[in-house]
């Protein structure tokens, strides 16, 4: 007998799986440039030719394609922690950061060293899909909090309502997939109250992860660098996003000395990703971002094309949150059912997610890191959409 839980994830239509699939064909049958495809996160911006030349550059090494530690290369570490310290006003040692296959595997690898069987973990909606499933294949449960419809902050009433003595960890994602809304610094230093004082109730730690592929696209706000405000905080990072590199693999968990038992923490990590089948990232691809720790992929085309949709959909008459970071819109459905909403939009040929999977419902999703006439082109019929709704 197989797991039935993996047959079930293995198995399980997924929503996003279902679109990609409908616009292939779609896009087959009547060209790619009249669909107007924003379901998927996969940067439209290409990655610098800084990587590249360094990934060449790398190439000669003898060691080019062997394994690196399992932590990772300690050059790449040293870099990671100067630019971090450099930019940050942090003082992170190379033994703080623990190279991984993305944010994907940062997160179950500190999910499966915090959680003991059953133990809670809370995030809040909307959020990233997978939070579920990471946080549920390494023994715990995800509670969701309710979102706050009018800013995509943080809902702290119903947050207070359901943090209890078997919460372990609390997931944040600023800038947030799929709203765009960078938590504000107001925001963090709420959060950061309550688990102080609730780490005191309980009597025992409450670890804040921080997921932060996006850490970088933020227009012109500040983002909070969560360590400098609470001191049990982990964070996880990805170069999917910020270098354009998410087929790569490649991120890291960042553990502060200041996290309570950080060594053991930090040790369990490792024995976690261990357990999961971690052997080393990618080598060259290590190799390469430690001669460019400091850049980012030319990031101002996620400006305009936030710009360009947000102003183009709200003069239509769509409702929606102005993000502040990611690539994300996250807006109102025209009708309760997002996936009947989703159904409609299609008629167009617009491809969006509906929102039931993100914990909110009556919204839908739009990725637009997309070329800028996907943008323009699309608006006619955004139209012809809202319209038919008239
Ligand atoms: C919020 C969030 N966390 C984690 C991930 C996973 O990123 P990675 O490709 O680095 O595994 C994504 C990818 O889209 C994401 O949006």
């Amino acid at each position: 007998m197989i797991n039935e839980k993996m047959l079930k994830l293995g198995t399980k239509r997924s929503i996003i799986r279902e679109i990609f699939e409908y616009g292939k064909k779609r896009k087959a049958e009547i060209g790619e440039e009249i669909v107007f495809d924003f379901t998927l996160g996969n940067p439209s911006i290409p990655a610098p030719m800084e990587i590249n030349e360094a990934i060449i550059n790398n190439l000669t090494r003898k060691d080019a394609h062997g394994y690196t530690s399992a932590v990772g290369d300690n050059k790449l570490r040293e870099s990671i922690a100067n630019d971090l310290n450099k930019r940050f006003g942090t003082s992170f040692k190379f033994t703080n950061l623990f190279i991984t296959y993305g944010a994907a595997s940062a997160l179950c690898s500190t999910l499966r060293a915090l959680l003991n069987n059953g133990e809670e973990v809370i995030t809040f909606a909307p959020f990233f899909t997978e939070y579920t499933v990471f946080t549920e294949a390494q023994g715990g449960k995800l509670v969701v909090v309710p979102a706050n419809l009018d800013t995509f902050q943080i809902n702290f009433t119903e947050f207070k309502k359901l943090i209890n003595s078997n919460t372990k960890a609390v997931i944040i994602n600023s800038p947030n997939n799929p709203s765009g809304v960078v938590y504000s610094e107001e925001t963090i230093i709420k959060l950061a109250a309550i688990l102080n004082e609730k780490e005191q109730e309980y009597n025992h730690e409450i670890y804040l992860i921080t997921d932060e592929p996006y850490r970088e696209i933020a227009y012109g706000v500040k983002v909070p660098f969560v360590t400098k405000y609470y001191k049990n905080t982990i964070v996880c990072y990805s170069y999917s996003k910020s270098l354009s590199l998410p087929g790569e693999r490649i991120g890291y968990v960042l553990v502060p000395d200041e996290v309570s038992d950080s060594k053991n923490v930090y040790a369990a990590i490792a024995g976690a990703a261990r357990a999961l089948g971690h052997v080393c990232a990618p080598s060259l691809l290590q190799f390469a971002i430690a001669d460019c720790a400091s850049l980012t992929s030319d990031l101002k085309a996620y400006e305009e094309n936030r710009n360009l949709i947000y102003n183009g959909l709200t003069d239509l008459g769509y409702e929606c949150v102005k993000p502040d970071g990611a690539f994300y819109l996250f807006v109102k459905a025209l009708e309760p059912d997002a996936y009947e909403f989703y159904k409609k939009a299609l008629e167009y040929d617009i491809l969006v997610v509906p929102s039931d999977d993100f914990g909110v419902k009556g919204y839908v999703r739009i990725a637009y890191c997309v070329s800028k006439e996907t943008i323009i082109n699309s608006l006619p019929k955004f139209k012809k959409l809202i319209e038919s709704y008239k």
